[in-house]
């Protein structure tokens, strides 16, 4: 990499707002090509996966350190010069590193800020039974993705025998399209460390750490001084709140990019310095995660949720949202909306509704819990988003009908290929035949045959893969195709016979494709 390593972020947002046209703009400038390290060693530059800023991007990373937000050509053309006159990166101009909030609709997590402590308080005064007991009535489940009931994993961490119980939060927030825990890290950071300390409190845990991505390294000053602040507080360390033997103190450790680390045992893997592939489960972490002991793993957004649960008690958050999801959920939007930004609703709120809310025009599809989620077209707009209908760890992008769901679907494609680990061969090979199938329609040698193995690939990676990244890694393409079928058949320019196929589809699909009836008499014939 150069000394100057700048990464522009991949994810589909960026590229709608046209991050491509300015990597070629600032690459021209700078006389550089994509991925090669200029001669002199001064500058790269780069595509990474989302960087968790696709509320106001595009967004770049330079030096691993500093995120440049709302990229535009201006400002392209004066990095190159910044850059060509090597003047360091924290003398650029201050409002580039900005990183806004954009809290558009705030509910019961992002509407209050309890006094710090005060959750501890509440928990102490309970007792650890009483406080698990209060996470089971408020039926919280984990904001993470996979939905697992909090309380039950808590209950199976402080059951399972150890030397040491850990605590680990979750905030690698790799799924692209997902920003709300850059969100909740930077305005919230006390109720997260509250909602880790309230749960050492009900497994026994003295240590806890947070597993933070390692584009959010910006954060990690604040994030610091906060726990600082909390040590003097007395609210982590000896004796908390004054309690005799509630010992316990959180570190932070920093990701180095991997979307696979954010699966607990590849995370569990990373912690202990080794690298971040998942591992075979059972045993699952609450009983042999970090250095083999009992470790509870939670997202952001579930310890603070679990923090105002201990504060307000459990009956007063089953009461949001619907039976069998509680609560409230905190989504992402970005895409094509008039207000990107965080947005807080109780479970149950269609997706209509969130479209209203955030300005959307003419959607054609919205792809929720991002590209291991779900894509919605638009006749399902009145679904809800609960885990008994759309269930989602908070990505909410959205397409107007100007895009093209190929491209989106093979955008993700893209992205789970490059962030496969390559453990298990389903998925490393998987992941690339299907980015190759991919290409090779844009390239306009596909035929449906292609289009049916894609389906035929999905089938098999969700049986055959070790971890949940190969498992949903097709899932875009799933419901691509399926419901946005003609924009892959867009790309079929000539037809090839396949034994074994049914041929009046073909020609069907070959007659529409090229406006000809006389189709048969181009047929491309394999042995
Ligand atoms: C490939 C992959 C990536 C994941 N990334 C994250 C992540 O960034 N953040 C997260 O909280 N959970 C992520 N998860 C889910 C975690 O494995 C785990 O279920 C979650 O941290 C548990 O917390 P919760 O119960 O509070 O949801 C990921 C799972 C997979 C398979
Ligand atoms: S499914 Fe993919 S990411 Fe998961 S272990 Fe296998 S190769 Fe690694």
């Amino acid at each position: 990499m150069g000394r100057y390593r700048l990464l522009f972020s991949d994810n589909v947002t960026d590229h709608m707002l046209g991050s491509e046209a300015l990597i070629a703009d600032l690459c021209a400038r700078l006389d550089i090509v994509p991925g090669i390290v200029s001669p002199d060693g001064l500058v790269s530059v780069e595509r990474t996966s989302c960087t968790g800023l696709c509320d106001q991007g595009p967004a770049l990373l330079v030096n691993h350190r500093h995120v440049v937000t709302r990229l535009d050509q201006a400002r392209v053309a004066r990095i190159a010069e910044l850059v060509s006159a090597e003047v360091p990166v924290p003398q650029w101009p201050a409002e580039w590193f900005h990183v806004d909030d954009n809290i558009r609709r705030a509910d019961v997590l992002l509407n209050q800020v309890p006094a710090p402590g005060a959750a501890i308080a509440a928990a102490l005064a309970r007792g650890a039974d009483a406080t698990l007991e209060e996470v089971t009535q408020s039926k919280l489940r984990g904001r993470g993705g996979a939905g697992f009931v909090t309380s039950t994993k808590w209950a199976l961490c402080r059951r399972a025998p150890g030397a040491a119980h850990y605590v680990v939060c979750n905030a690698d927030e790799g799924e692209p399209g997902t920003f709300k825990d850059r969100v909740l890290l930077t305005r919230m950071a006390d109720d997260v460390f509250e909602g880790m300390t309230v749960a050492a409190w009900v497994v026994g845990a003295r240590r806890g750490l947070v597993y933070l991505r390692g584009e959010y390294r910006y954060l990690l000053e604040h994030l610091h001084a906060v726990l600082q602040r909390r040590r003097q507080q007395h609210l982590l360390g000896n004796a908390i709140h004054g309690h005799a033997g509630f010992d316990f103190d959180i570190d932070i450790h920093l990701g180095a990019g991997a979307y696979v680390c954010g699966e607990e045992s590849a995370l569990i893997e990373s912690l202990e310095g080794k690298r971040g592939t998942p591992r075979i489960r059972p045993p699952f972490p609450v009983e042999h995660g970090y250095l083999g002991q009992p470790t509870a793993v939670n997202n952001v957004e579930t310890f603070c949720a679990a923090s105002r649960i201990a504060l307000h008690g459990g009956a007063w958050w089953a009461a949001i949202g619907t039976e069998k999801s509680t609560g409230t959920k905190i989504h992402s939007v970005s895409g094509d909306v008039e207000r990107p930004g965080i947005y807080e609703y109780p479970l149950g709120t269609r997706i209509a509704r969130i479209l209203e809310d955030c300005g959307a025009r003419d959607t054609q599809a919205v792809q929720v819990g991002g590209p291991s989620g779900v894509c919605i077209s638009a006749f399902e707009f009145g679904r809800r988003i609960a885990f008994e209908d759309v269930p989602t760890a908070g990505a909410f992008m959205v397409f107007n009908r100007s895009r093209d769901m190929f491209e989106v679907a093979r955008n993700f494609a893209h992205f789970f290929a490059h962030e496969s680990c390559g453990f298990c061969t389903p998925c490393r090979v998987g992941t690339t035949l299907v980015v190759k199938r991919m290409d090779k329609l844009v390239a306009g040698n596909g035929s449906r045959h292609d289009i049916d193995v894609l389906f035929e690939l999905d089938k098999l990676m969700h049986a055959t893969t070790h971890c949940g990244l190969g498992a949903s890694a097709c899932n875009p393409l799933r419901d691509t195709i399926a419901k946005f079928r003609p924009s892959y058949e867009r790309h079929l320019k000539s037809l090839h016979f396949v034994p074994g196929f049914d041929l009046d589809a073909e020609l069907s699909i070959a007659r529409r494709v090229s406006g000809r009836d006389d189709v048969a008499a181009h047929l491309e014939t394999r042995p």
